[in-house]
């Protein structure tokens, strides 16, 4: 049986526009690694942490968390110790709490033999998310454990479908050096919304959903939209609308908030629009004294995968 494992564990994109707290996708060449490994003393350990200050005790921590979740439903004859190499930066809206929440998950679940599928794995990694987002949601584990595009039909029971990514569909994503937390930003959304909105919203929703299974790229650009969540939280993020209207003008499919910020994502036809894009956007960004990175991602479809064991 194996002792130790090396993981990579993904960045995402979620919500994609118009699917609040369902809809998610997986990106590629970034995210953390982590080892995860078995010892004999009972109980869930983080022996190490880099990149990032994070707490180590494992109930502060939203690997510990997730980790201790599925700790506490199986109950085995021995304990795991956490690694963590954060490249993901806390509150930059690319599934950086997820990544953890569900790398410590994957490696355990592996190092036990497979115990568990991987909507229990996001059952886990949901109580682990929850810690720093104050919510239950799984729009960015989903993608990460799944790959690919995800849409979580409900929490309650998790229910997770993978969604076909288009070929040649890529993201570029460009994040301001600024922190917005999950939490605050979910604060400042509306307790209802008119059934004139969310009728404009659903029907987006399922014309994406229709768009990425058909490879349709037209309707994907005309199901990017949303005009729930964008309108309240496109406030915390300085330049929102000029670096969507750049995006857009470059030639992306569409342009909107990379979950709940400040990253802001575009999704285009063909590496090369996507690195126009990603030019449009530093071209406003550079106007500004924000800090800012971009990079253009393929969408990974593998999601969390196995670096060494
Ligand atoms: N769906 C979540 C939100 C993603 O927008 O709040 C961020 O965790």
């Amino acid at each position: 049986m194996k002792k130790e494992i090396k993981i990579f564990s993904p960045a995402t994109v979620a919500n994609v526009a118009c699917g609040f707290d369902v809809l998610g996708f997986c990106l590629d060449n970034k995210g953390d690694e982590m080892v995860i490994r078995k010892v004999s003393e009972k109980g869930i350990r983080i022996t190490h942490i880099e990149g990032y200050d994070l707490p180590y005790e494992a109930n502060k921590n939203v690997a510990g968390v997730s980790a201790l979740s599925m700790y506490e439903n199986i109950n085995p004859d021995c304990g795991f110790e956490i690694e963590i190499y954060k490249n993901i930066k806390p509150g930059s809206g690319i599934g950086s709490s997820a990544a953890s929440a569900v790398g410590s998950v994957f490696g355990m679940n592996e190092l036990l033999g497979k115990p568990y599928n991987k909507t229990q794995l996001t059952y886990f990694a949901m109580k682990g998310e929850a810690l720093s987002s104050k919510s239950e949601h799984a729009d960015n584990l989903a993608p990460a454990i799944f790959g690919g595009f995800t849409l979580v039909k409900s929490t309650l029971p998790l229910d997770i479908l993978q969604i076909p990514k288009p070929s040649e569909l890529y993201a570029t994503l460009i994040h301001p050096q600024i922190e917005i937390k999950t939490s605050d930003a979910r604060e400042i959304l509306p307790k209802q919304v008119s059934l004139k909105d969310a009728t404009a919203q659903w029907a987006n929703v399922g014309s994406l959903i229709h768009a990425l299974h058909t490879s349709d790229y037209k309707l994907i650009h005309r199901s990017l939209q949303d005009i729930i969540v964008e309108p309240f939280r496109k406030q915390l993020i300085p330049h929102f609308d000029d670096v969507k209207f750049a995006a857009l003008e470059a030639g992306a499919l569409g342009c909107a908030i990379s979950g709940s910020g400040p990253s802001i994502f575009a999704l285009s036809q063909g590496k090369e629009t996507a690195l126009k894009v990603e030019n449009a956007m530093q071209m406003v960004y550079s106007k500004t004294n924000i800090e800012f990175n971009t990079f253009v991602s393929d969408i990974n479809i593998k999601g969390i995968k196995i670096l060494k064991s």
